[in-house]
């Protein structure tokens, strides 16, 4: 254990890197749904011996995909791969399937990766009509058109002086379709994007480039990332036409977001965006993507009149959010997100009766976001299940469990016992394979 202590927090603990190893071994405790068929992904930084334990940061650690492959009630594989990429750097930040293809994501410039069912990365080159294949980890995908919405940034750009993000469109062949420029007064740091029927929304808030941070020698806890709050910087958000290059600028209250719940234009025509808020972050003396807590928030954003509404959802931090996945863009019901701090407790949100539903792993346990599986013949929008890795302090192990969606509280329907620990990490997919 003493290989896992760390002044930095990021190599503390669970967050310390794992080998790759697989096996078709599994122990299942309770009953995995027969109708659960395919594949589960999760990535994460996994970074590479040597490790810099005074500089490391968690967003530049190398990408490592997590995969159990489940059908008909059987459990048949676990593997776990480092992102190898003929591009460079190896995405460490989210897997999802669109169209016939799975990509490895992260944003900041660098190429998407496509991989197999079998967890094998492909030279395939992404969207291959791009000159330049920067992208995000939170593209948005339409269910009705098949299309792919994603607003990202390039740091090459952003060294060059170049206040600007793109937004860009692929189709469900995986063909490039658009890419925008969108310019900005500064060089934001955009992690997410959210879409609704007409829009793309461009989230320009005061998290900003700052390159000259990391040659301060001052940072007591090791790691950064080259952004800042900027208080100089006016937060706001773009509706973004889909069809046209009109772009309606609106004032919002400072504040940063990671992760969007959803959005959606409700029958007035504004547009309802929910989603987790941090009040300030990445101050100067605190570089780390923490120290502030995120809130449940919904903003109502009325292009008319060009102003927003802000109401503060659950007084409980949470992170990690989610939505069905055919619900992007569409106006949803249930939203699921993991706390914040302990990272023990599942939460529903139904925005419908405004309530919270909890499920406790308990004291010894840590989980990691959790994904919502609709069944195939669905007959409402939580009819299904919610998955995710969740470790175990005790046992030192992870568990790949399985929740009722519709009974939260519940004990879950089956964990599946993994051969290792599961490191903290970012974000996954669930891939429907028959
Ligand atoms: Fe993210």
């Amino acid at each position: 254990m003493t290989k896992r202590e760390s002044k930095n927090k990021f190599l503390s603990g669970n967050w310390y890197p794992v080998e790759e190893t697989s096996t078709t071994e599994l122990k299942i405790t309770g009953e995995l749904p027969r109708e659960l068929s395919g594949l589960f992904l999760r990535n994460g930084p996994n970074p590479k011996e040597p490790i810099n334990h005074e500089n490391y940061h968690p967003f530049f650690g190398d990408g490592m995909i997590h995969g159990i492959r489940v059908e008909d009630g059987k459990a048949l594989w676990y593997k776990n791969k480092f992102v190898t990429s003929p591009f460079g750097f190896g995405p460490n930040t989210h897997v999802l399937k669109h169209g016939e293809k799975i990509y490895a994501l992260v944003e900041g410039g660098v190429s998407p990766v496509i991989m197999d069912s079998e967890m094998n990365f492909l030279e395939e080159e992404p969207f291959p009509t791009a000159d330049n294949k920067r992208f995000t980890a939170h593209p948005k995908i339409d269910s009705d058109t098949g299309e792919m919405h994603a607003v990202s940034y390039d740091f090459g750009e952003y060294v060059n002086g170049l206040g600007q993000v793109h937004y860009v469109t692929i189709d469900s062949h995986g063909k490039l379709i658009k890419d925008q420029i969108i310019e900005t007064p500064s060089r934001p740091m955009v992690h997410d994007c959210a879409i609704t029927k007409n829009y793309v929304l461009i989230f320009d808030l005061p998290v900003t480039f700052n390159l000259g941070r990391r040659d301060d020698d001052s940072n007591p806890i090791g790691g950064d990332y080259p952004v800042v709050w900027n208080d100089k910087h006016t937060s706001r958000v773009g509706l973004q036409s889909k069809k046209t290059d009109e772009i309606i600028w609106i004032e919002v209250n400072p504040g940063f977001l990671f992760h969007i719940v959803n959005s959606y234009e409700n029958e007035n025509g504004q547009v309802v965006l929910d989603f987790c808020r941090y009040e300030r972050l990445f101050d100067f003396d605190n570089p780390l993507p923490m120290g502030q807590k995120p809130f449940l928030t919904r903003w109502i954003l009325d292009p008319k009149a060009k102003t927003c509404s802000e109401e503060m959802l659950d007084d409980r931090p949470m992170e990690f959010s989610r939505v069905h996945p055919d619900y992007d863009g569409k106006q949803h019901r249930f939203g699921y997100l993991l706390n914040d701090g302990r990272l023990n407790n599942y939460f529903k949100h139904d925005f419908e009766k405004s309530e919270t539903i909890a499920h406790d792993f308990g004291e010894s346990c840590q989980a990691a976001e959790p994904v919502f599986i609709p069944k195939k013949d669905a007959k409402s929008e939580d009819d299904g299940f919610v998955v995710g890795f969740v470790y175990d302090k005790t046992t030192d192990l992870s568990d790949f469990v399985v929740l009722d969606a519709q009974n939260f509280s519940d004990i879950p329907l089956a964990r599946v016992t993994l051969p290792q620990r599961v490191p903290f990490g970012f974000h996954g997919s669930w891939i429907n394979l028959d």
